[in-house]
């Protein structure tokens, strides 16, 4: 991510994101939660935080990156309505990882170990088909 680039983080949670990786560049970076703690905490920081349900339809900021991490699982069945938002908001692209763990005992042990360290991550372009 180039400096002076610009982040909208849904979900953001704690925004771990920009505590451990963002703060120490020049990036102008907007934590959206649907938790006011959250969005309180990253006012205070100097970073932008928004209290925003992502279920209302509302148009999302816009901004280059427009980055999900480990909360598109509460959006489904259906994730298209956030992610065609996120596709119009995003200058850039598009980037949504999510944890996959393994479970299940019909698992092979080879397969159970990938899972546990494998990472799902799409980055979506604006304007690919998912
Ligand atoms: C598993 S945490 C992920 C936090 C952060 N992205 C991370 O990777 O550390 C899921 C986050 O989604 C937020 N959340 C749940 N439903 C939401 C909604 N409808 N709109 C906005 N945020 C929501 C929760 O408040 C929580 O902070």
């Amino acid at each position: 991510m180039h400096q002076q680039s610009s982040v909208v983080d849904l979900c953001c949670g704690p925004a771990t994101l920009y505590q451990r990786y963002l703060r120490h560049k020049n990036i102008q970076y907007t934590g959206l939660d649907i938790n006011s703690r959250f969005v309180k905490r990253l006012s205070s920081w100097g970073a932008t935080g928004i209290r925003w349900d992502l279920r209302e339809t509302k148009p999302f900021p816009p901004a280059d990156y427009l980055i999900m991490q480990s909360s598109l699982y509460q959006f489904l069945p259906d994730p298209r309505p956030v992610l065609n938002r996120m596709l119009v908001a995003a200058r850039k692209q598009v980037i949504i990882t999510e944890p996959i763990r393994a479970s299940g005992k019909n698992r092979s042990p080879s397969t159970a170990r990938y899972g546990r360290r494998a990472f799902l991550q799409l980055a979506l372009m604006q304007g690919d088909d998912y």
